[in-house]
């Protein structure tokens, strides 16, 4: 793909080229790196003088005047998610539309939803407010809509027109999804999607085809991806022209998550090996036709997995000489940077060349939520967007110190990040048909027209192709990224923010934050009610994490007393894991006898119970792989599962000490005795969540 070798010098402090290899870089550790720190390890790394920083802003802020000018008259779609975007709750109530009405496929269902989303909305907030006179009509709709849900729930008018009213307002709405669907795909399938593209190509754009569809459920699933996939390639090599440079040709673009139902690192022995023969099948026909094939940047919790699949494929026999084999860098990713050093460490060892496209990433809210649920230590994701626009520019640097082996493909809607990037690699020396711009179908159209007007760069097309019932997630990322008031393409619609506030060199925002993270965005640790520890967590698709989850689980527990009835594992139905003492019904009775004179927990104070409860949360969390492995032994538990199990538990004790003190709650009286008997399925935190809220208020507890 790349013609000359070179060895770049300039501005590359620390970056490597052939001439001075990288050192080994340990990947994991920058998993959940410190923000400040990779905001530094970033800062240090972009080397931009400040007049060289001046000259970017000026030709970003020209060049965003002159794309806003060009579509002032905006898309409907742009319009529409500039009134109804992230930042009201109406807009918010049109996206759990969207995104639930899809899957909806009962009628009677549907029409429920509609009305409770419609219903639900104050429509009147927006009446006349669009610069649009289309998207006016359209909340003149909503709010008829909302006022007919309102006054239809009579048995009158219900008998005489809800049915009706129901499947006209389905069909209307579902309408306005397929619109916005249309609007994101370039054709139903890949035969329509070529004859289409048609037109971008005589503008000078190549294309990635995407083929709708991800995170398979099932091997079923995973197999029509894959034959989709198949026949995508097998048309693209029959028909697309094909240049013998692989990065003039149209590519592919592949998510992994597609092709098999269990594409997790936990899984790595079972999907790594599949997934590798997969797009091995596809890369051979790409190889051969001299055209791309990018595996595309999904979850975080992925990456590792990523990895494993790229580091086989770039040791395929098959596959040498051809270097068309491409990988997606995220640039939200607080180890971004040391991705690249791996991978280009990986590649440069396997004497191949690659392409690399740098985005900025799509799953963002995604990873805030899942580091929350999952009780991460930090985040993976920068957490204030000057910080990912920063990092962005870092991870440019570092591809285009590495360009005598990576292809660098800068895939972004943002004039800003997009100067930027072009002046760096004008600074490089490398010549424009050294890298490419590219932009998703749908966005960014003027934007990369200006980019090539005046840079004369080439721009690939991201080009989704499928029906509407593939489209759900890669729709409400779309929806997402187009309607939070915090990205470029929604506040250059907004005529009401002035240019200058838009386009802003991310490096001096950095430099004037006090802090590196987001001031409103706390410790992931720290996001349950005020005065209540959450529960630690594990993120087991990490390499680190999962080698010691893996030991953890396989602990032995003996039991040397061997009293009492085998307990066999559900899993490997031979293996005594425990024995358990069985007791007669009699002994209930004593227990709860003893447990009647006993009166010392009911006249303890609150505060005492509730210290009590903490300092058993505070045990659970002391030895919680000892407890993982109770219950993947014992219960049959996924290890995930596990840890789940375990973080509620300890969850379930913290909160009930806190109630305890809470003065309506000490205020009771307790019961007396009371029974528990929890379900087989959560036997330590459901046994422990019983059992401790009878405990917090004063009673004593007999459980099964
Ligand atoms: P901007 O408005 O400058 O940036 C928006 C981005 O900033 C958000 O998407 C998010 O990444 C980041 N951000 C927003 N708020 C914060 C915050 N508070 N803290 C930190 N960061 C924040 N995405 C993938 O994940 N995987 C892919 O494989 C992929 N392929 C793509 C291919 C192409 C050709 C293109 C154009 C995009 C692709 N994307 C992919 C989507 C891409 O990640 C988004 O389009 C991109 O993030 C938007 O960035 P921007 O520079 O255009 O816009
Ligand atoms: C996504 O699917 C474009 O890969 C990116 O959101």
């Amino acid at each position: 793909m790349l013609s000359q070798p070179t060895h770049p010098t300039n501005n590359c402090n620390g970056a490597s080229s052939d001439a001075n290899p990288p050192s080994s870089v340990s990947l994991p550790p920058h998993y959940l790196r410190d923000e400040a720190a990779a905001l530094q390890s970033a800062l240090a790394s972009i080397n931009l003088d400040a007049a060289m920083r001046r000259t970017i802003s000026g030709q970003a802020n020209q060049l965003a005047a002159r794309v806003r000018l060009d579509c002032l008259s905006g898309t409907l779609i742009d319009s529409l998610l500039l009134e109804y975007g992230l930042s009201n709750e109406e807009g918010i109530v049109l996206m759990r539309l969207a995104e639930a009405l899809i899957r909806t496929p009962d009628k009677a269902t549907a029409a429920l939803l509609v009305r409770d989303k419609i219903g639900s909305a104050n429509w009147a907030a927006h009446r006349g407010h669009s610069q649009s006179p289309m998207v006016n009509a359209a909340t003149s709709g909503l709010r008829l809509s909302a006022a007919w849900i309102s006054t239809s729930g009579g048995p009158q008018a219900e008998r005489l027109y809800g049915k009706l009213g129901d499947a006209v307002m389905v069909q209307v709405v579902s309408r306005a999804m397929a619109m916005m669907g249309d609007y994101f795909v370039l054709g139903q399938n890949i035969e329509a999607a070529t004859r289409r593209a048609a037109s971008g190509h005589a503008q000078g754009c190549l294309y990635s085809y995407d083929m709708l569809g991800e995170a398979a459920l099932t091997e079923a699933d995973a197999t029509t991806y894959f034959n989709a996939y198949l026949s995508a390639m097998q048309h693209l090599a029959a028909c697309v022209d094909q240049h013998s440079n692989v990065s003039m040709s149209d590519s592919l673009s592949i998510k992994l998550s597609a092709l098999h139902p269990r594409f997790e690192y936990g899984r790595r022995d079972t999907c790594v090996p599949q997934l590798v023969a997969r797009v091995t099948a596809l890369a051979k026909i790409a190889k051969r036709a001299n055209l791309g094939l990018t595996i595309d940047a999904e979850e975080a919790d992925r990456m590792e997995v990523t990895l494993l699949v790229f580091e086989r494929l770039l040791q395929e026999p098959e596959l040498v000489d051809w270097s068309g084999l491409g990988l997606v860098v995220q640039a939200y990713q607080r180890r971004a940077l040391a991705l690249i050093d791996t991978v280009t460490q990986r590649t440069r060892m396997a004497g191949r060349k690659i392409s690399i496209r740098l985005v900025k990433g799509a799953y963002w809210d995604m990873e805030i939520k899942r580091a929350q649920e999952l009780g991460l230590q930090s985040y993976p994701v920068f957490t204030r967007k000057e910080n990912t626009d920063a990092n962005y520019l870092a991870c440019a640097r570092a591809l285009l110190c590495q360009s005598d082996i990576i292809f660098p493909q800068f895939a972004t809607h943002n004039a800003h990040s997009a100067v930027a990037v072009i002046k760096m690699a004008e600074q490089q020396g490398l010549p424009v048909s050294r890298f490419e711009m590219q932009r998703l179908h749908g966005m960014g159209a003027e934007l990369h027209a200006r980019l090539a007007e005046k840079y004369d760069v080439k721009t690939r097309i991201y080009a989704p192709v499928g029906a509407h019932k593939d489209l759900l997630a890669y729709l409400v990322r779309r929806l997402l990224e187009n309607g939070a008031n915090s990205s470029f393409v929604n506040q250059l619609t907004d005529q009401r923010i002035a240019i200058s506030d838009i386009v802003r060199d991310p490096l001096q925002l950095c430099h004037a934050n006090e802090t590196a993270a987001h001031p409103k965005i706390k410790k992931p640790t720290a996001c349950v009610e005020a005065g209540r520890l959450q529960a630690d967590g594990y993120d087991w698709t990490q390499s680190e994490q999962a080698a010691f989850l893996e030991t953890a689980a396989q602990q032995v527990i003996s039991d040397e007393t061997k009293n009492g009835a085998p307990v066999f594992s559900p899993q490997a139905i031979n293996n005594i894991v425990a024995y358990a003492p069985r007791q007669k019904v009699e002994a209930v009775s004593q227990a709860i006898d003893r447990l009647g004179e006993n009166n010392d927990w009911a006249a303890s104070t609150a505060q005492y119970r509730a210290d009590i409860l903490k300092k058993t949360a505070d045990l659970l969390a002391a030895d919680i792989t000892h407890f993982i492995a109770l219950l993947v032994q014992e219960a049959g538990k996924t290890i995930p599962d596990a840890i789940s199990e375990i973080r509620e538990a300890i969850d379930f004790c913290r909160y009930y000490a806190n109630q305890a003190v809470r003065p309506a709650y000490a205020s009771r009286d307790p019961l007396g005795v009371v029974a528990a008997i929890s379900p087989w399925n959560f036997p330590l935190a459901i046994f422990l969540g019983q059992i401790t809220a009878a405990l917090s208020v004063g009673n004593r507890v007999v459980a099964k």
